[in-house]
């Protein structure tokens, strides 16, 4: 009889609740729609500027005031064609579609790419975006040859795959032979990807001896990161412990930091090995647990940073954890995971850091840093940072969409 009377009150009970919830019927904005309202925005005069020039440009950053576009090759260039196809899954406007196919479409020669590591990002942002969101299976094509020219970097002695050439610039002059950096933890994810679509299972053992070694070399006791290992390519063993874009080689990068933490929680979502889920926990671990961690959530550039509390912060680091920190509070619930991310993104989406419409080269995002050491990037909007922030938007949606059903 009870039961009866539920299922008949249930569609109205349903209306009541979601009513109550609904920011229209209360007049207010909730956080995450007013930061996609921003970032259409802010979004629409960026894609109007490059529409208007002809051409089909791709922004990283301001420099000098000026935006700066960047080419194909750069290891950058995923995140701006991926910002489009969040824009196109939080709003649903097939505007952000057409421009999300145009500037990932832009990239078709980067899956041969093979003189550096990055190509997981720069397809995965966004060919891998597309293929999700659009189902245009030619995507997978391109996703399995950048997954190829990647695995040409694989080291078998050394178990890993190589992330810089050391044959020119700035890297041929630190001495190494084969640098890794905990960076390229994140472009495991394609190589995962490659043995779903095609079954061969050789890009999936790369991923995984890469993710092995680098939990074997590149942690310290504490969980914290050191940015760049130096393997010999004659036995594979360690020549150097070092940073490149960090304070001091003993230092814990802010970035690299939160590569690892990303890194590793995908990692755990594609191989379902707990050891990677430990790993990308006690990364965060030492994060949360840092005395020179803000009150904000925001961190320092660097940890161990000359001038805290006055040092730069790095809102890329913070993008990039909160984006993590939503996927890991679905796989444990060890630490409130999601209560950090919505303070930090809550901190990111704050006059602090979020810039005003019009300003900041029409990026979203205030105060990252590209690389210190290099005097390069320094307290500027990066592409990396409004993409992980627009990835966080989208995982805290649907994390509170699902709660809402709960509770509903
Ligand atoms: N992957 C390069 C950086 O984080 O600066």
């Amino acid at each position: 009889m009870k039961l009866a009377l539920l299922i008949i009150l249930f569609p109205a009970l349903t209306l009541i609740f979601s009513a109550c919830g609904n920011s229209e019927t209360t007049g207010k904005v909730d956080f995450v729609s007013d930061n996609i309202s921003f970032a259409v925005e802010q979004y629409s005069l960026q894609t109007a500027l490059i529409e208007e020039s002809g051409k089909v440009l791709n922004p990283k950053t301001i420099d000098n005031g000026k935006i700066r576009y960047i080419n194909p090759e750069e290891w950058t260039s995923g995140f701006f064609p991926g910002s489009m196809w969040y824009l196109y899954e939080l709003t649903g406007d097939s505007k952000w579609m057409l421009l999300g196919a145009k500037y990932t479409e832009a990239l078709n020669t980067v899956q041969y790419l093979t003189w550096h590591h990055d190509v997981g990002f720069m397809i995965g942002c966004s060919y891998g975006n597309g293929l999700r969101l659009s189902g245009n299976e030619a995507y997978k094509d391109v996703i399995v040859q950048a997954a190829k020219s990647l695995s040409t970097r694989y080291r078998p002695v050394a178990g890993i795959l190589q992330s810089w050439n050391v044959d020119r610039g700035w890297q041929s002059e630190r001495g190494w032979e084969c640098p890794v950096i905990i960076d390229n933890m994140m472009n495991l994810e394609l190589l995962f990807d490659a043995t779903e679509y095609t079954g061969d299972s050789s890009f999936y053992h790369i991923a995984v001896m890469h993710a092995d070694k680098t939990m074997e070399h590149h942690f310290r006791p504490d969980f914290s990161t050191w940015h760049v290992i130096d393997y010999s390519l004659a036995d594979g063993s360690v020549r150097n412990k070092h940073t490149a874009q960090g304070f001091a080689h003993e230092s814990t990068w802010a970035r690299g930091q939160a590569w690892a933490i990303y890194g590793y929680t995908v990692a755990y979502r594609k191989t379902g090995d707990p050891r990677y889920l430990d790993q990308a926990e006690n990364a965060f671990a030492f994060v949360a647990n840092h005395p020179n961690l803000p009150e904000d959530g925001v961190p320092y550039w660097d940890f161990d940073a000359p001038g805290i509390p006055d040092a730069l912060r790095d809102a890329s680091a913070a993008a990039i954890i909160a984006s993590a920190l939503y996927e890991l509070s679905t796989y444990s619930t060890k630490t409130d995971y999601r209560t950090w991310a919505d303070k930090i993104i809550t901190s990111l989406g704050s006059p602090a850091y979020r810039a005003l419409p019009g300003e900041n080269g029409n990026f979203l995002l205030k105060h990252s840093v590209g690389s210190i050491p290099h005097n390069s990037e320094v307290d500027v909007p990066l592409n990396y940072a409004d993409y992980y922030f627009l990835e966080a938007l989208k995982r805290k949606k649907d994390l509170d969409h699902v709660i809402q059903k709960t509770n509903g």
